[in-house]
C-alpha cells in the first residue's frame, strides 16, 4: 500500500461528510436567535438524516437524537445511507447547543462522527463526568480519580507555566458548585460556559486561540463521545465515566453491553480505530464561523478531520446554489 494511503475507513467519505455537518447547520442558523429550541433542532435532524441518507454506507446511529421510543429520527440504532458500502457506527448531533442557538450565543454547532462497526461507545442518553486536554502532553498527565489540585499541578508542570495561568472550561450548573471551589482554590482561571461542552473539549486542543487548557465537569455522555472522536483526531487526552446513578440507567447501560457502571473509558474505548468527525459552525465561535446568509450564497466554516492520518482539515464554503438549502 502507498505510504499516504491508510486502512480503515475510505477517505472519500471525509469530504462527504461536510456536507452533512453543513446542511444541518445551515437549516438551524436560519432559526437563530429565535428562541424556538425545539424548531431548530428538528430542521437541524432533517437535514442531517436527508443529508446521511445519500452517503454510500451501511451506517448505524449509535450516538443520536435518543433511544427509539422517543426519537422519532436519527434515533440509537437507526440504520441510515444508501444501505451500500461501508459499514459503519454514527455518533451525531444535528444541532450541540440548542439553547445557544434559540439565544444566538457563541458555539453551537453541527456535529457528526463515524467509525468502523463496533468502534464507538454505545453509551445511553446519561449524564458522564469528563475531563481532557488537548496534544502536546506526555501520557496520564490527567487523571479523572485524582484530585483536582493534583491534575492543575501535573498540567502546569507538563506546560511549563504556573498554575495560575491555567484556564479551565466547566458548564455553568449548580452540580459543578463544589469543583467550581475546588479549581479556584488551584489560582487558575475558569470559562464557565451555558452549554456545548463539545466545543469546551475541543477548545483544549488549541489553548493559544481559545485560551483553555483543560475541561472539567459532567455533562451528555453523547456529547462525551462525540468530543473523544474528535480528540482521537486532533490529538490530546480525555477520560470519561457515565453517570450511572439508578437502577434504570444501569439497566438501560447494560442493554447496550456496559457491564461495569464505574467504569473509567479513555479516549480510545470511546472511540477506537479509524475515526472521521466533521463539525459546522451554526453561531460564531472561538472554534468556527457560524453561518453566514448573504443575498447571492451562504457561507459556511467547518473542520472535518480523519484519526488514521491525523489531517485536521478547515473547509470555508461558499454554496451559491441555494435551492439545495
Ligand atoms: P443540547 O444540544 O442537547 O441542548 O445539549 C447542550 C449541552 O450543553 C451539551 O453540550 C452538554 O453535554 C449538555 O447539554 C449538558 O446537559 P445539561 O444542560 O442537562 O447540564
Amino acid at each position: 500500500m502507498p505510504k499516504n494511503v491508510s486502512a480503515g475507513l475510505d477517505r472519500i467519505l471525509t469530504l462527504e461528510l461536510v456536507r452533512v455537518t453543513e446542511r444541518a447547520a445551515v437549516a438551524a442558523a436560519r432559526l437563530r436567535g429565535r428562541g424556538d429550541e425545539k424548531a431548530a433542532d428538528q430542521v437541524a435532524v432533517d437535514a442531517m438524516r436527508s443529508e446521511l441518507n445519500r452517503l454510500p454506507i451501511k451506517g448505524t446511529v449509535v450516538i443520536g437524537e435518543g433511544e427509539r421510543d422517543e426519537a422519532p429520527m436519527l434515533y440509537i440504532g437507526e440504520e441510515v445511507g444508501t444501505g451500500e458500502g461501508t459499514e459503519v457506527d454514527i455518533a451525531l448531533d444535528p444541532l450541540e447547543g440548542t439553547t445557544i442557538c434559540a439565544k444566538n450565543l457563541p458555539n453551537s454547532l453541527a456535529v457528526i462522527a463515524i467509525a468502523e462497526r463496533g468502534s464507538l461507545l454505545y453509551a445511553p442518553d446519561v449524564y458522564m463526568d469528563k475531563i481532557a486536554i488537548g496534544p502536546g502532553y506526555p501520557a496520564g498527565v490527567i487523571d479523572i480519580d485524582a484530585p483536582v489540585t493534583e491534575n492543575f499541578a501535573n498540567l502546569a508542570k507538563a506546560k511549563g507555566v504556573a498554575v495560575a495561568e491555567l484556564t479551565a472550561c466547566i458548564l455553568d450548573r449548580p452540580r459543578h458548585a463544589r469543583l467550581i471551589e475546588e479549581v479556584r482554590a488551584t489560582g487558575a482561571a475558569i470559562r464557565l460556559i451555558g452549554d456545548g461542552d463539545v466545543a469546551g473539549v475541543i477548545h483544549t486542543t488549541n489553548p493559544d486561540d481559545t485560551g483553555i487548557d483543560i475541561y472539567l465537569g459532567i455533562g451528555g455522555a453523547p456529547e462525551g463521545v462525540l468530543a473523544a472522536a474528535a480528540l482521537r483526531c486532533i490529538g490530546g487526552q480525555m477520560q470519561g465515566r457515565l453517570q450511572l446513578n439508578t437502577d434504570d440507567k444501569i439497566a438501560r447501560a447494560a442493554k447496550m453491553g456496559i457491564a461495569d457502571p464505574n467504569k473509567v473509558y479513555a479516549m480510545e474505548e470511546m472511540a477506537r480505530g479509524d475515526v472521521l468527525f466533521a463539525a459546522t459552525g451554526v453561531t460564531d465561535g472561538n472554534l468556527l464561523s457560524g453561518v453566514k446568509f448573504g443575498r447571492d450564497s451562504i457561507n459556511t466554516h467547518t473542520i472535518v478531520m480523519r484519526s488514521s492520518s491525523k489531517t485536521v482539515r478547515e473547509i470555508k464554503a461558499q454554496h451559491q446554489d441555494l435551492e439545495k438549502f
